[in-house]
Formats: C-alpha cells, sequence, structure tokens
C-alpha cells in the first residue's frame, strides 16, 4: 500500500515534469551563437527540441549547431539578421522547409548596454538600437506569427530586458526599446489570443555573457554598483534566463501569456547614489 501510493505520488510527479517537456517541439532562437540566445537554445535541445540556430555570425550558429548535434537532436544552423525583413521571412521559409511547423520561436538577438546621456546621444545611436532591438523583435513576431496564427497553435517569446521597466540612465536608447519589446509583446498577445498563440517576454537584469564581461572588464564599476545592489547577491548566469525561457516555451506556462517576466536577483533599480553623482557634473 505505501509503494503504491509512492508509486502513484511519482507518476503525479512525471506528470508535472511532462508538462515542461519539449520533446519533439520545433524551436527557432534567434541571437544563438552565443550568450542568453545559446543557453536558450541548449536547454530546449536537453528538453527534447529540435532546433533552428539563428544568428547573424555563421560561424557561432554553426558551433551551437554541433554542439546540439552532439546532444543528439536535430538542429539547423541560419545566418539572418534579425533586423532584416527578407532574411526573417527567409528563416521562417526554411524552418518550414525542413520541419513543417514551428512550435516555438525565441526572439532574443539584440544587445545594448549604457554608453552616454540622453543629451549627447546621436540619431544613429537612437536608430542602431531601435533596429536592433524593436524592429527585429517586430519582424520575426510577424512572420512567425502568421504561421502559428495557421497552426492554432505556438508558443513566441520576446527579448525585452528589466531596463524597459523604467530609468537606465545612460542607456535611454536600449530602455526605450526594450519597454516597446514589452508593449509589442502585450498587444501581440491580445491579437493571437484567438489562435491558441502565447507570447511573453524574459526581462532579466545584469546577466555575465561574452559582450557583458567584456563591458564590465572595461567598467568595473559598474559590475561593483551591480553587485551591491542585486540582493541575491550575484549576476545571473544565461542558464539563469534559459531555465525561465523553458517555462514560458512549455505547456507547462499554458494560461500565461501577454506577461513580460522580470529576472533579476531582485534588484530594485539600475539608478545608484554613484551614477546620480556623475551625471551632475555632466553639463
Ligand atoms: N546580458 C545582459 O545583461 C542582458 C540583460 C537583459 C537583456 N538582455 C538581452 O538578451 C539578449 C541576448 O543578450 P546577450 O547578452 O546574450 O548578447 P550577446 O551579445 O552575448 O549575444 C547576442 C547574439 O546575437 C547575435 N546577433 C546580434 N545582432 C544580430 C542580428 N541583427 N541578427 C541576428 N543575430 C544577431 C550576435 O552575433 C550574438 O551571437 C539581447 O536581446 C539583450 O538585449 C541581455
Amino acid at each position: 500500500m505505501r509503494n503504491r501510493s509512492r508509486d502513484s505520488e511519482r507518476l503525479k510527479n512525471n506528470r508535472i515534469m511532462d508538462q515542461f517537456s519539449l520533446e519533439d517541439k520545433i524551436a527557432i532562437v534567434t541571437g544563438a551563437g552565443q550568450g542568453i540566445g545559446k543557453a536558450i537554445a541548449l536547454t530546449f535541445a536537453k528538453a527534447g527540441a529540435d532546433l533552428v540556430i539563428v544568428d547573424i555570425d555563421a560561424v557561432s550558429a554553426n558551433s551551437t549547431t554541433q554542439e546540439i548535434h552532439d546532444m543528439g537532436r536535430d538542429a539547423l544552423a541560419l545566418s539572418v539578421n534579425a533586423c532584416n525583413k527578407d532574411q526573417v521571412d527567409g528563416m521562417v521559409r526554411k524552418t518550414l522547409k525542413r520541419f513543417k511547423r514551428i512550435d516555438i520561436s525565441v526572439h532574443n538577438a539584440g544587445g545594448g548596454y549604457p554608453t552616454k546621456p540622453i543629451l549627447e546621444m546621436l540619431e544613429e545611436d537612437w536608430d542602431k538600437s531601435v533596429t536592433l532591438n524593436l524592429k527585429s523583435a517586430f519582424l520575426c513576431c510577424k512572420s512567425v506569427g502568421k504561421i502559428m496564427a495557421k497552426q492554432k497553435r505556438g508558443s513566441i517569446v520576446n527579448m525585452s530586458s528589466m531596463a524597459g521597466f523604467g530609468p537606465y540612465p545612460l542607456g535611454a536608447n536600449y530602455a526605450a526599446a526594450k519597454a516597446g519589446v514589452k508593449n509589442l509583446t502585450e498587444n501581440l498577445a491580445v491579437e493571437l489570443g484567438p489562435y491558441n498563440v502565447r507570447v511573453n517576454a524574459l526581462a532579466p537584469g545584469p546577466v555575465e555573457t561574452p559582450t557583458i564581461a567584456e563591458y564590465y572588464k572595461e567598467h568595473p564599476e559598474m559590475k561593483e554598483q551591480r553587485l551591491r545592489a542585486i540582493p541575491l547577491k550575484r549576476i545571473a548566469v544565461p542558464e539563469d534566463i534559459a531555465n525561465v525561457a523553458l517555462f514560458l516555451a512549455s505547456d507547462a506556462s499554458g494560461y500565461v501569456s501577454g506577461q513580460t517576466i522580470l529576472i533579476n536577483g531582485a534588484l530594485a533599480t539600475f539608478v545608484t547614489p554613484e551614477l546620480i553623482a556623475e551625471l551632475g557634473k555632466r553639463f
């Protein structure tokens, strides 16, 4: 009797874990050559998905794809600029040709860090960040969304940032673009809800990816300020973000849509006393 109840408990637990499985799902991840995108792709492969590895850099896309093949899953590498409509439409066409459907699409390509105050910002700084972070998400959402609406099934995960939730001193171009991604996510979730397509976004705080590690090397004071302000007392690693992406991609989040999930170790704000003091000396 005791064993049977233990077995039924185990079965129940198995069913719960099954909801996090991506067994035989087809997932696109953009910007998957390195950093958070790569961690998301590897996590999805571990959960059973076959992957389309998209990156503007063909070498890193091929290298992530090779790692997924080594794990025994199928993967297709595509060299695509996520800011270019024709290339994004091509990504969707090639995915369908190879895998016949798209279950999950993670629009992670993007990036940026604090560089200058708004009064010193050039028009091109603004355009570059909005194109890389917001236009790319729009193009991917539109192209993938059309297919998912026809399929009457799918999960889209966009990449916003904690920077999109409030002030991000010296990075207003990036912050505004990521706030746009949050709003795009809310709108698309409403428009695609009737087609059984869920749309959510991730909003990480600081994550130590290769790009951000380089930035911290040049600005060690920024890393120290972040570490002092994060209650969990560490900067996130890409896998911290990938685990939440897995939840949003999987059936475990079947009633979650239109949400942008903060993953920031309880960091309350990017506005530090040191930055306020520095900003006050500029003009
Ligand atoms: N690292 C952080 O602290 C942090 C925090 C919040 C949000 N994010 C967001 O997470 C995402 C990934 O960040 P990361 O730190 O892993 O970046 P990263 O620079 O380490 O990696 C980005 C990847 O995207 C690719 N890429 C760049 N432009 C592209 C384009 N136009 N088309 C296709 N691929 C392109 C790059 O080649 C690279 O492989 C970004 O959208 C970033 O804004 C990062």
